[in-house]
Protein backbone atom coordinates (compact mmCIF):
# COMPACT_ATOMS: atom_id res chain seq x y z
CA UNK A 1 0.00 0.00 0.00
CA UNK A 2 1.38 3.56 -1.02
CA UNK A 3 2.28 6.20 2.06
CA UNK A 4 -0.82 8.45 2.41
CA UNK A 5 0.91 11.24 3.55
CA UNK A 6 3.72 11.59 1.02
CA UNK A 7 5.18 14.73 2.81
CA UNK A 8 5.49 12.90 6.33
CA UNK A 9 6.84 9.64 4.53
CA UNK A 10 9.44 10.85 2.17
CA UNK A 11 12.32 8.68 2.51
CA UNK A 12 15.55 10.85 3.52
CA UNK A 13 18.34 8.46 2.96
CA UNK A 14 18.76 5.53 5.73
CA UNK A 15 17.29 8.19 8.31
CA UNK A 16 13.63 7.49 7.77
CA UNK A 17 12.54 3.98 6.98
CA UNK A 18 8.99 2.31 6.40
CA UNK A 19 8.32 -0.76 7.73
CA UNK A 20 8.80 -3.54 5.16
CA UNK A 21 6.71 -5.94 6.61
CA UNK A 22 4.17 -4.09 8.17
CA UNK A 23 0.62 -4.76 7.43
CA UNK A 24 -0.07 -1.05 7.45
CA UNK A 25 1.85 1.89 6.16
CA UNK A 26 3.01 2.99 10.06
CA UNK A 27 6.61 3.34 10.59
CA UNK A 28 8.88 0.75 11.89
CA UNK A 29 9.39 3.10 15.20
CA UNK A 30 12.61 0.66 16.23
CA UNK A 31 13.83 1.50 12.71
CA UNK A 32 13.76 5.44 13.26
CA UNK A 33 14.63 5.55 16.47
CA UNK A 34 17.44 3.59 15.75
CA UNK A 35 18.48 5.91 13.36
CA UNK A 36 17.70 8.68 14.45
CA UNK A 37 18.09 8.97 18.37
CA UNK A 38 21.84 7.50 18.94
CA UNK A 39 22.62 6.13 22.52
CA UNK A 40 23.18 8.79 24.68
CA UNK A 41 25.10 8.18 28.69
CA UNK A 42 21.96 9.20 30.71
CA UNK A 43 22.97 11.67 32.99
CA UNK A 44 23.65 11.00 36.61
CA UNK A 45 23.08 7.37 36.02
CA UNK A 46 26.42 5.41 35.59
CA UNK A 47 26.99 3.12 32.78
CA UNK A 48 23.23 3.49 31.03
CA UNK A 49 23.04 4.55 27.49
CA UNK A 50 19.28 5.82 26.28
CA UNK A 51 18.17 6.63 22.68
CA UNK A 52 18.01 10.24 23.35
CA UNK A 53 16.20 13.17 21.12
CA UNK A 54 18.52 15.66 19.33
CA UNK A 55 17.65 18.73 17.62
CA UNK A 56 18.09 16.44 14.82
CA UNK A 57 15.84 13.58 15.31
CA UNK A 58 12.68 14.34 14.39
CA UNK A 59 10.38 13.54 16.21
CA UNK A 60 8.04 15.75 14.47
CA UNK A 61 8.07 13.96 11.64
CA UNK A 62 7.45 10.54 13.40
CA UNK A 63 4.50 11.84 15.02
CA UNK A 64 3.11 13.34 11.70
CA UNK A 65 3.78 9.92 10.39
CA UNK A 66 0.52 8.59 12.54
CA UNK A 67 -2.35 10.24 12.91
CA UNK A 68 -3.12 8.90 15.90
CA UNK A 69 -0.46 10.26 17.52
CA UNK A 70 0.08 13.63 18.94
CA UNK A 71 1.32 12.42 22.26
CA UNK A 72 4.47 14.47 23.05
CA UNK A 73 7.18 12.15 22.90
CA UNK A 74 8.09 11.43 26.36
CA UNK A 75 10.12 8.65 25.69
CA UNK A 76 12.82 10.15 23.86
CA UNK A 77 14.39 11.67 27.37
CA UNK A 78 14.97 10.71 31.03
CA UNK A 79 12.77 12.27 33.10
CA UNK A 80 13.99 13.87 36.37
CA UNK A 81 11.42 11.27 38.34
CA UNK A 82 12.78 8.66 36.65
CA UNK A 83 16.54 9.71 36.81
CA UNK A 84 16.47 10.29 40.21
CA UNK A 85 14.54 6.97 41.06
CA UNK A 86 17.21 5.04 38.75
CA UNK A 87 19.91 6.73 41.05
CA UNK A 88 18.42 6.03 44.36
CA UNK A 89 18.55 2.43 42.75
CA UNK A 90 22.06 2.26 42.20
CA UNK A 91 22.96 3.48 45.76
CA UNK A 92 20.73 1.03 47.26
CA UNK A 93 20.43 -2.11 45.08
CA UNK A 94 19.20 -3.83 48.76
CA UNK A 95 15.99 -2.37 48.07
CA UNK A 96 15.27 -3.99 45.08
CA UNK A 97 17.37 -6.93 44.55
CA UNK A 98 15.41 -10.34 44.07
CA UNK A 99 12.36 -8.72 43.78
CA UNK A 100 9.33 -8.73 40.73
CA UNK A 101 8.97 -4.94 39.91
CA UNK A 102 6.58 -3.02 37.91
CA UNK A 103 7.63 0.34 36.03
CA UNK A 104 4.88 2.38 35.48
CA UNK A 105 5.01 4.69 32.74
CA UNK A 106 8.26 3.82 31.72
CA UNK A 107 8.87 5.89 28.55
CA UNK A 108 12.29 4.88 27.90
CA UNK A 109 12.62 2.38 30.40
CA UNK A 110 15.07 3.31 32.13
CA UNK A 111 14.14 2.61 35.65
CA UNK A 112 13.14 -0.44 34.50
CA UNK A 113 16.78 -1.28 33.50
CA UNK A 114 18.19 -0.08 36.10
CA UNK A 115 15.90 -2.13 38.43
CA UNK A 116 17.49 -5.09 36.22
CA UNK A 117 21.19 -4.10 36.70
CA UNK A 118 20.24 -3.55 40.33
CA UNK A 119 19.41 -7.34 40.58
CA UNK A 120 15.46 -7.38 40.14
CA UNK A 121 14.36 -11.06 39.53
CA UNK A 122 11.32 -9.73 36.91
CA UNK A 123 10.60 -6.20 35.45
CA UNK A 124 7.46 -5.30 33.56
CA UNK A 125 7.59 -1.91 32.12
CA UNK A 126 4.43 -0.54 31.25
CA UNK A 127 3.33 2.12 29.31
CA UNK A 128 0.29 3.45 27.50
CA UNK A 129 2.54 4.70 24.72
CA UNK A 130 3.69 2.54 21.96
CA UNK A 131 6.61 4.50 21.11
CA UNK A 132 7.79 4.59 24.82
CA UNK A 133 7.58 0.36 24.39
CA UNK A 134 9.26 0.12 21.46
CA UNK A 135 12.15 2.72 23.13
CA UNK A 136 12.19 0.77 26.55
CA UNK A 137 12.80 -2.24 24.32
CA UNK A 138 15.47 -0.80 21.94
CA UNK A 139 17.44 0.28 25.58
CA UNK A 140 17.30 -2.44 27.77
CA UNK A 141 18.83 -4.69 24.53
CA UNK A 142 21.56 -1.69 24.65
CA UNK A 143 22.37 -1.92 28.23
CA UNK A 144 22.09 -6.14 27.89
CA UNK A 145 19.19 -6.73 29.89
CA UNK A 146 16.03 -8.22 29.74
CA UNK A 147 12.48 -7.00 30.57
CA UNK A 148 9.17 -7.71 29.63
CA UNK A 149 6.86 -4.81 28.20
CA UNK A 150 3.30 -4.03 28.12
CA UNK A 151 1.54 -1.73 26.09
CA UNK A 152 -1.90 -0.50 27.78
CA UNK A 153 -3.30 1.28 30.80
CA UNK A 154 -3.31 -1.03 34.13
CA UNK A 155 -4.29 1.59 36.71
CA UNK A 156 -8.10 0.45 36.69
CA UNK A 157 -7.16 -2.84 37.35
CA UNK A 158 -6.54 -4.59 40.58
CA UNK A 159 -2.72 -4.85 41.97
CA UNK A 160 -0.50 -6.89 39.54
CA UNK A 161 1.44 -10.19 41.02
CA UNK A 162 4.53 -7.88 42.03
CA UNK A 163 6.63 -6.99 45.25
CA UNK A 164 6.94 -3.16 43.75
CA UNK A 165 5.98 -0.65 41.51
CA UNK A 166 8.54 2.01 40.27
CA UNK A 167 6.79 5.25 39.52
CA UNK A 168 9.10 8.06 37.70
CA UNK A 169 7.72 11.10 37.07
CA UNK A 170 4.02 9.85 36.31
CA UNK A 171 2.38 13.04 38.44
CA UNK A 172 2.95 15.60 35.55
CA UNK A 173 -0.67 15.65 34.80
CA UNK A 174 -3.75 16.66 37.18
CA UNK A 175 -5.97 14.18 35.50
CA UNK A 176 -3.59 11.69 35.60
CA UNK A 177 -2.62 11.96 38.85
CA UNK A 178 -5.81 11.47 40.13
CA UNK A 179 -6.35 8.38 38.43
CA UNK A 180 -2.66 7.03 39.32
CA UNK A 181 -3.29 7.52 43.04
CA UNK A 182 -5.96 5.39 43.60
CA UNK A 183 -4.15 2.70 41.84
CA UNK A 184 -1.23 2.94 43.89
CA UNK A 185 -2.98 3.12 46.96
CA UNK A 186 -4.59 -0.07 46.13
CA UNK A 187 -1.23 -1.76 45.42
CA UNK A 188 0.32 -0.27 49.00
CA UNK A 189 -3.04 -1.42 50.55
CA UNK A 190 -2.47 -5.15 48.92
CA UNK A 191 1.08 -5.41 50.19
CA UNK A 192 3.21 -3.66 47.17
CA UNK A 193 6.06 -1.19 48.30
CA UNK A 194 5.50 1.93 46.09
CA UNK A 195 8.73 4.13 45.07
CA UNK A 196 7.64 7.43 43.13
CA UNK A 197 10.67 9.57 41.54
CA UNK A 198 9.33 13.34 40.89
CA UNK A 199 11.01 17.06 41.05
CA UNK A 200 8.00 18.70 42.81
CA UNK A 201 5.66 18.66 39.93
CA UNK A 202 2.70 20.32 41.00
CA UNK A 203 0.54 17.63 40.89
CA UNK A 204 2.50 15.29 42.91
CA UNK A 205 0.00 14.16 45.90
CA UNK A 206 2.47 15.32 48.71
CA UNK A 207 0.25 14.59 51.81
CA UNK A 208 0.27 10.37 50.92
CA UNK A 209 4.34 10.35 50.76
CA UNK A 210 7.46 9.81 53.21
CA UNK A 211 10.47 11.44 51.34
CA UNK A 212 13.39 8.68 51.16
CA UNK A 213 15.87 10.73 49.44
CA UNK A 214 16.80 13.96 47.27
CA UNK A 215 19.22 14.25 44.48
CA UNK A 216 20.02 16.93 41.88
CA UNK A 217 19.28 15.39 38.68
CA UNK A 218 18.85 17.12 35.14
CA UNK A 219 15.11 17.64 34.60
CA UNK A 220 13.44 17.23 31.20
CA UNK A 221 10.38 18.35 31.71
CA UNK A 222 11.23 21.78 32.90
CA UNK A 223 14.25 22.54 30.96
CA UNK A 224 17.88 21.70 30.68
CA UNK A 225 18.34 23.11 34.48
CA UNK A 226 19.40 20.68 37.44
CA UNK A 227 16.06 20.41 39.74
CA UNK A 228 16.64 18.96 43.07
CA UNK A 229 14.54 15.61 42.52
CA UNK A 230 13.37 13.26 45.12
CA UNK A 231 12.00 9.89 45.61
CA UNK A 232 9.10 8.66 47.84
CA UNK A 233 7.39 6.05 49.53
CA UNK A 234 3.56 5.88 49.24
CA UNK A 235 2.41 5.56 52.90
C1 LIG B 1 7.02 12.08 32.02
S1 LIG B 1 7.08 10.47 31.33
C2 LIG B 1 8.20 9.62 32.43
C3 LIG B 1 8.88 8.47 31.76
C4 LIG B 1 9.92 7.73 32.62
N1 LIG B 1 9.31 7.06 33.74
C5 LIG B 1 11.00 8.69 33.08
O1 LIG B 1 10.94 9.11 34.24
O2 LIG B 1 11.86 9.04 32.28
C6 LIG B 1 5.49 9.76 31.81
C7 LIG B 1 5.18 8.43 31.10
O3 LIG B 1 3.96 7.91 31.63
C8 LIG B 1 3.23 7.34 30.56
N2 LIG B 1 1.83 7.22 30.97
C9 LIG B 1 0.86 8.17 31.00
N3 LIG B 1 -0.30 7.66 31.42
C10 LIG B 1 -0.07 6.34 31.67
C11 LIG B 1 -0.88 5.27 32.13
N4 LIG B 1 -2.18 5.42 32.41
N5 LIG B 1 -0.32 4.05 32.28
C12 LIG B 1 1.00 3.86 31.98
N6 LIG B 1 1.81 4.85 31.54
C13 LIG B 1 1.28 6.07 31.38
C14 LIG B 1 3.49 8.29 29.42
O4 LIG B 1 3.19 7.70 28.16
C15 LIG B 1 4.97 8.57 29.60
O5 LIG B 1 5.78 7.64 28.92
Amino acid sequence: MPCQRPDACRNEGNRYQMSADSADDRLDLKAFIEANLPLASAPSIPNVRLHMATPQSGLYRLAMADDSDLVPPYWAYPWAGGAVLARYLFDHPEMISGKRVLDLGTGSGLVAIVAMKCGARHVLAVDIDAKAIAAAQLNAAANDVVIETRLGDIIEDAPPAADMILAGDVFYDETLAERILPFLQRCRSAGLDVLIGDPGRAPLPTDFLLQVADYPVPDFGGGNGSANSAVFRLK
